[in-house]
């Protein structure tokens, strides 16, 4: 069977990570979670004074630290999950937490940072076999690759599962709370001036607000059989 690269993109909050993940597993692909090299740089800015008060960040200074910056992804057979170093200290954990999580949508709007995070990412596909999520890896990362995935579930399912998730994790939060996070984010993400979220014309459109993740794997499984096939 031929290597292919599968872009998955869609709304936040969807599982794209979940599914991407499985995919890479069942194939024996690289799962690469293109979300987590912006919140990389988000950390690395906040650790360096590059965010101001009011949550601006210092463009001019952060794009002159860029080249300083080095973003590794390495798969943790113990976690089922990425590590991701920063200039080599393992910083998967901190990537999740609030500071990074409020201020990643503002890094990630700059269109210098995007353009080195996308190089990246292009010379890491260069082998294929590889399966990427994020906003705009169908569109700009790999607009020619073989299988593209589009996301997407109702805004309020996508709220239900996140409030369970943590709950589960101890935390309080409110349903209306997250619901109205959620539709923010994806305003956010839709109308930003560099790569906007956008179904690539290509892309196959997936809602899975009533799928488990085991029926869109066999979806995708089928799908995937097909594009080699065709190849
Ligand atoms: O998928 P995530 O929540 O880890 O993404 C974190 C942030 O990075 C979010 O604000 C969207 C942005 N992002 C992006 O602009 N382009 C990508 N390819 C992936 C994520």
């Amino acid at each position: 069977m031929k290597d292919i690269i599968i872009a998955i993109d869609g709304y936040s909050s969807c599982g794209k990570s979940t599914f991407a993940k499985a995919i890479a597993a069942a194939l024996g692909y690289t799962f690469i979670d293109s979300g987590a090299m912006y919140r990389a740089v988000t950390l690395y800015a906040l650790r360096h004074g590059l965010v101001a008060g009011d949550g601006r960040v210092l463009e001019r200074q952060l794009v002159a630290t860029l080249p300083r910056i080095d973003i590794r992804l390495a798969y943790s057979p113990e976690r089922g999950a990425s590590d991701v170093f920063l200039n080599g200290e393992n910083v998967s954990e901190e990537l999740r937490l609030t500071p990074v999580a409020g201020h990643v949508s503002r890094v990630s709007e700059l269109a210098e940072v995007r353009r080195r995070m996308v190089a990246m990412q292009q010379e890491m596909g260069r082998r294929k076999a590889i399966v990427m999520d994020g906003r705009d890896i169908g569109t700009v990362v790999f607009p020619q690759a073989e299988l593209k995935i589009f996301m997407t579930a109702a805004p309020e399912i996508r709220a239900m599962r996140r409030y369970q998730e943590l709950l589960a994790k101890g935390a309080s939060a409110t349903l209306e709370e997250i619901e109205r996070s959620v539709r923010q984010r994806d305003e956010t993400d839709e109308n930003r001036a560099v790569s906007p979220l956008r179904k690539a014309p290509d892309a196959v459109l997936l809602d899975n607000s009533h799928l488990s993740v085991g029926e869109q794997l066999a979806w995708v499984m089928q799908r995937i059989r097909q594009k080699q096939e065709e190849i």
